[in-house]
């Protein structure tokens, strides 16, 4: 079965009250939707409030292993390292324990303010799987990159160089999420016809080295008025979304927009 996902990134946001309302309210709308069984619906908080999220999920239980709530916890990093003297980091075995199911890795954010690069990016795909998480791994290029012309240049090299380090398996096992810089955040997304055009290059690469079953997802300003456009496009298996995952009102309909798009 194919899989779909809606994550909401919620990044350096959210207080806990907030975070548990926020939750909440995806909670129960949630429950009171069909969801088609192939649709994942992901939330991403910041850490410390990942463990309060996930026993509020579990009407207050504590996880034990993976939770096998209606709504998936995932994380919005990983370190590369299973563990270490890493002063201030968080391993995958750690983020699996508390029960997430997914993790965001190689954000343009973390790219951008950390360093990250593709090599280290591809051993943080390597360290998720081994802790039994799924991660999100997230590529995109610059509007100077794309006014040049080199969007599938770009693109292509950051899934080649991931696929070298990580290997086919683990990408198998991974989500894709194509987010063009220029698109985070700005209000400003990438039209269906760009995104469709960029994830069939990415099937295709992904295709070409084994790893047929990779979910790949769009982000950069995904909203509830684009996401059926967006799902409208036959590469594109859902979205990781950022600002409009910060009200349930707003994830929920886009949530509505993978349920007509892919009912069983
Ligand atoms: P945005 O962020 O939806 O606010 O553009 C997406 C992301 O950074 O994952």
């Amino acid at each position: 079965m194919k899989q779909h996902i809606v994550a909401g990134n919620w990044k350096m946001h959210t207080n806990k009250s907030e975070a548990s309302d926020l939750v909440m309210g995806i909670h129960d709308g949630v429950e009171s939707r069909a969801l088609p069984k192939s649709l994942d619906i992901v939330v991403c908080p910041p850490f410390v409030w990942i463990e309060h999220i996930i026993s509020s999920l579990n009407g207050g239980v504590a996880s034990q292993g993976a939770s096998s709530s209606l709504i998936a916890c995932g994380a919005q990093d990983c370190h590369h390292e299973l563990k270490g003297a890493y002063t201030g980091d968080i391993s995958a075995p750690m983020i699996a324990d508390l029960g997430c199911r997914y993790v965001i890795v190689g954000h343009s954010e973390r790219r951008q303010y950390h360093g990250e690069t593709n090599e280290r990016i591809a051993h943080k795909v390597v360290a998720a799987c081994e802790a039994g998480l799924r991660p999100i791994v997230c590529v995109g290029e610059t509007a100077e990159e794309r006014a040049a012309g080199r969007t599938a240049d770009v693109v292509g090299r950051q899934i080649d160089a991931i696929l070298a380090g990580a290997g086919s398996a683990a990408m198998n096992e991974s989500v894709v999420a194509y987010e063009p810089l220029w698109a985070i955040g700005t209000g400003v997304a990438a039209s269906p016809e760009q995104a469709q055009e960029v994830h069939a290059m990415i099937r295709t690469r992904l295709n070409q080295h084994g790893a047929p079953a990779t979910a790949l997802l769009y982000g950069g300003s995904v909203n509830a008025s684009n996401a059926a456009s967006f799902f409208a496009c036959p590469d594109v298996d859902g979205a990781l979304v950022g600002g409009a995952s910060l009200a349930a009102d707003t994830f929920l309909s886009i949530i509505d927009a993978a349920c007509a798009a892919w009912s069983e």
